[in-house]
């Protein structure tokens, strides 16, 4: 699957924790545009789409949620909960995020600025996309 772990250096002590992020060294692209999400709440699912080109890290600062990844034969579910370590998501691979603790913070790196055009935001047509491709 197009999704990998990346683990980042976390630079602490007593005093709390730094994470440097930096592109094309620990994130595999030029990071283009930067947002988070934050007072989710805990019984709604977000994301539900994939992406023809997107690429993204995805980091849970804080609190933690379940990443459910599916490339349209296979799928997965990551529990995001470490602040030191990011989810490479590359492009044609479905996202679901669930189960929000109280005070998550989601982080996401994104190689290209926003464009609805790169959504793919129904199952059956992203299975048709990806089906298409093979
Ligand atoms: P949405 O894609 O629905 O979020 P999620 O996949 O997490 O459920 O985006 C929510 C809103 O934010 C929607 O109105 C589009 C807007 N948005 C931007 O304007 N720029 C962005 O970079 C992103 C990711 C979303």
């Amino acid at each position: 699957m197009n999704v990998k772990r990346i683990q980042f250096d976390s630079f602490g002590n007593e005093q709390g924790q730094l994470v440097p992020l930096e592109q094309f060294k620990n994130v595999p692209f030029e990071i283009k545009r930067v947002y988070y999400i934050v007072k989710t709440v805990d019984d709604v699912t977000r994301g539900k789409h994939a992406h023809r080109h997107l690429e993204q890290v995805l980091i849970c600062v804080n609190g933690s949620f379940k990443l459910k990844v599916d490339d349209g034969h296979s799928s997965e579910i990551i529990e995001m909960n470490k602040h030191n370590e990011g989810v490479y998501i590359g492009n044609d691979v479905w996202r679901e995020m669930s189960e929000f603790t109280p005070g998550t913070v989601l982080l996401v790196l994104a190689s290209e600025y926003y464009d609805t055009s790169d959504y793919i935001r129904d199952y059956n047509e992203f299975l048709d996309y990806v089906n298409s491709k093979n």
